[in-house]
This record gives structure tokens, C-alpha cells and sequence, in this order.
């Protein structure tokens, strides 16, 4: 979701105004995503890398994810959204990282969208993370070191449980990953908008899906 910044700017107003516009996005993308029966959706909405940015953006960026989270929780809930934040959540605030298990808590049995909220999340972290619970599995005597292979170490990553992902969509420009789901990535097929992130609307969204079903998706054979 790139683009608040700019979106601000040009509107001469605060990246934080940027990124509260940038909500409401997230808000009808996740509305268009339910009424087209899509089941899984994942936002980068903070990465790794995001702390090293103004301490007041930074600030501002806590506090919206915390009023979104008690604002929109229940709604979520009531349109049978599962909702799932991925990354290293203890170096969130314990109000927050607290509001965060609770959302998870009340919508797990969910079925009908499955929402994951990349927060303080990084591809590279989610790969060293794998790597450690792989270790640990075989130190516990669950895994062997021999029997290492793609397969056995899928479960470690992120969304392992989820089907692969089919379309990445980056707005905002850049023809970049960033550092998103690296190994989830490997045979997704890429979208990129150059739409700034609060103006990403439906007719965004169908033009990137219509994109993606011209697309032909060979994973590797002929
Ligand atoms: C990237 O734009 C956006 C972010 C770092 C924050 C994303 C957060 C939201 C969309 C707010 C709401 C999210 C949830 C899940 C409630 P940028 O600031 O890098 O823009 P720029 O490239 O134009 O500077």
C-alpha cells in the first residue's frame, strides 16, 4: 500500500493525513474483496524497516492502527472476516499488541475472508524466523536435519496453512518487492500501479484481477 506520503504532499498536507486517507482505502478494498468471494487478502501496512521513520509518524501510524482496530473489529466480524497479523508483533505496544490478540481470538473460526495484516513484518525476518523454529523442531527431536528439504520447511513460514499467493499488487509506482513475502512470492504473479494508495479504489482492484487472469502461469513447465 505505497503512496500516502505523496498523496499528502501533494495535497500539502501531513503524511499522517496521507495515511488516514490510506485507511479508508483498506477499508473498501478489504468491502470489494468480501463481495467478490476473494478468500484471502494480506496488507503490508508495516515493515521492518518503517521504525526508522520520523518518531511522530511513527506515533501517528500506532495510534491509527489502534482506533482502526477498535473501530472495525466487530464489523469485520460481523461480515465473517478472519483476521491475522503476521510479523515480530512483541515490539508493538502492550495495548496494542494485546488489541491485536484479541481480533485474532474473536474471528478465528471465521470462513469467509481471510484477512492478514503485515505488521512490523519483513520476507528476510520471515525466513530467518522459519530457519529458527526449524532448528528448534529438530532440537526437540520432531525433524531431522537430513530430512531438510522445501517441503519440510513450508510449515515454518508465514501463511503456511493459506493457499499460494496468486497476485501481488504494489501501488504507488515502484516496481519493487520491498521485502514483502519472499518465499510466498515465488510464483505469484506481479501487479504494479502506479495509483497512489489512497486513491487505489474498485476499478483498481478489477483492472489488477483482469490483469491477472490474461496472465499464463506455467510454475516453471512448458
Ligand atoms: C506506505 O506509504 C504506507 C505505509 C507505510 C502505511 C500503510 C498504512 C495504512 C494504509 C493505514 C491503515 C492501515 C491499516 C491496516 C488500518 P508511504 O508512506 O511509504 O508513501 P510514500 O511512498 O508516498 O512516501
Amino acid at each position: 500500500m505505497d503512496g500516502n506520503g505523496r498523496w499528502a504532499k501533494q495535497r500539502h498536507r501531513p503524511r499522517s493525513f496521507g495515511h488516514r486517507a490510506g485507511q479508508k482505502a483498506v477499508r473498501s478494498t478489504i468491502e470489494s474483496c468480501v463481495k467478490r468471494g476473494i478468500d484471502v487478502l494480506t496488507l503490508f501496512a508495516f515493515s521492518s524497516e518503517n521504525w526508522q521513520r520520523p518518531k511522530a509518524e511513527v506515533g501517528a501510524l500506532m495510534e491509527l492502527f489502534l482506533k482502526a482496530l477498535d473501530r472495525e473489529v466487530d464489523e469485520l466480524h460481523g461480515y465473517g472476516v478472519r483476521i491475522r497479523f503476521i510479523g515480530e508483533l512483541s515490539a508493538f505496544a502492550p495495548a496494542l499488541h494485546e488489541r491485536m490478540q484479541r481480533a485474532m481470538d474473536k474471528t478465528q473460526a471465521n470462513g469467509k475472508l481471510a484477512l492478514n495484516i503485515a505488521l512490523n513484518y519483513g520476507g528476510r525476518w520471515d525466513i530467518a524466523n522459519a530457519a529458527k523454529e526449524v532448528t528448534l523442531a529438530i532440537q526437540r527431536g520432531e525433524l531431522s536435519a537430513e530430512a531438510i528439504d522445501e517441503r519440510s520447511i513450508a510449515p515454518f513460514f508465514c501463511l503456511a496453512d493459506l493457499p499460494p499467493v496468486d497476485l501481488f499488487i504494489r501501488t504507488g509506482g515502484e516496481r519493487r518487492i520491498s521485502n514483502f513475502l519472499l518465499w510466498q512470492l515465488a510464483y505469484s504473479e506481479l501487479h504494479f500501479s502506479d495509483v497512489l494508495w489512497p486513491d487505489y479504489d474498485e476499478a483498481c482492484l478489477a483492472r489488477a484481477l483482469e490483469d491477472f487472469a490474461q496472465r499464463e502461469r506455467r510454475f516453471g513447465k512448458i
